[in-house]
């Protein structure tokens, strides 16, 4: 297993009140497989995504990554391991919009610290696994929102993590749109070998997944494989 939690809750103080966004959670991320967290608004999805993504701390419990507990990691090397061994997909597409489709997946990799020739044949080689290679060089407004997902699919894969964590990532496109996005981080799974952890509430997009953890309120109440 690539991650795996134990006992991992998390609360909120929310005024005078504790709010219980994970109980006890204890799941299990399987390599080479593309798992859907599912559940309704509010139930958790968020706030494990934050926290197996080393964003977040937990109140209790613990994380591990690629067997190291996280958990008890210091804030630079957490950083360290999210630079290298992760990246992140998020609902709201934030690509920089004076920058091409190329350009947004080459200035991540020079943050990576990537020769400038590797940073062409890399960003070149992740815009065509996502489809876009006749349109890298198009700005994200000139763009459908189903391709800047892709554009923001080949700036996280960029970097060859060990696991891509999208939340929502097609929340704000249509169902087709949706489906062609998660199309291309399932085909992503197969043939690349990457690992992603998504989570939906789109119950159209669950067929495609490998595994599937559904929360409630905060608990993990159903897995299918
Ligand atoms: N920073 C915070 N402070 C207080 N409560 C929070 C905070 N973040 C999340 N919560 C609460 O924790 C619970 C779980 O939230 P979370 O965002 O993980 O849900 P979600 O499943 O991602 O929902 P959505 O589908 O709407 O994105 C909710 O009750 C939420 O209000
Ligand atoms: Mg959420």
């Amino acid at each position: 297993m690539i991650i795996k939690t134990e006992n991992l809750c998390r609360q909120f103080q929310s005024g005078r009140e504790i709010v219980h966004a994970l109980r006890d959670v204890n799941i299990e991320i399987r390599p080479g497989a593309l798992t859907i967290l599912r559940g309704r608004s509010g139930s958790g999805k968020t706030t494990l995504i934050n926290l197996m993504g080393a964003l977040d701390k937990p109140t209790s419990g613990r994380i591990y990554f690629d067997n190291q507990d996280i958990t008890t990691l210091s804030e630079p090397k957490k950083d360290e391991l999210r630079r290298h061994s992760m990246g992140f997909i998020f609902q709201s597409i934030a690509l920089m919009p004076l920058m091409s489709a190329y350009e947004n997946v080459e200035f991540g990799l020079r943050v990576a610290g990537y020769d400038p020739k590797e940073r062409k044949k890399r960003a070149e080689e992740c815009l065509a696994m996502v489809g876009l290679a006749k349109r890298m060089h198009h700005r994200p407004q000139e763009l459908s929102g189903g391709e800047q997902q892709r554009v923001a699919i080949a700036r996280a894969i960029a970097h060859r993590p060990k696991v891509i964590f999208a939340d929502e990532p097609t929340a704000e496109l249509d169902t087709n749109m949706g489906l062609q996005v998660v199309k291309v981080l399932k085909d992503l799974v197969h043939e690349e070998g990457l690992t992603v952890v998504m989570s939906t509430h789109d119950p159209s997009m669950i067929d495609i997944a490998d595994c599937v953890y559904t929360l409630e309120d905060g608990m993990v109440v159903d897995v299918a494989e």
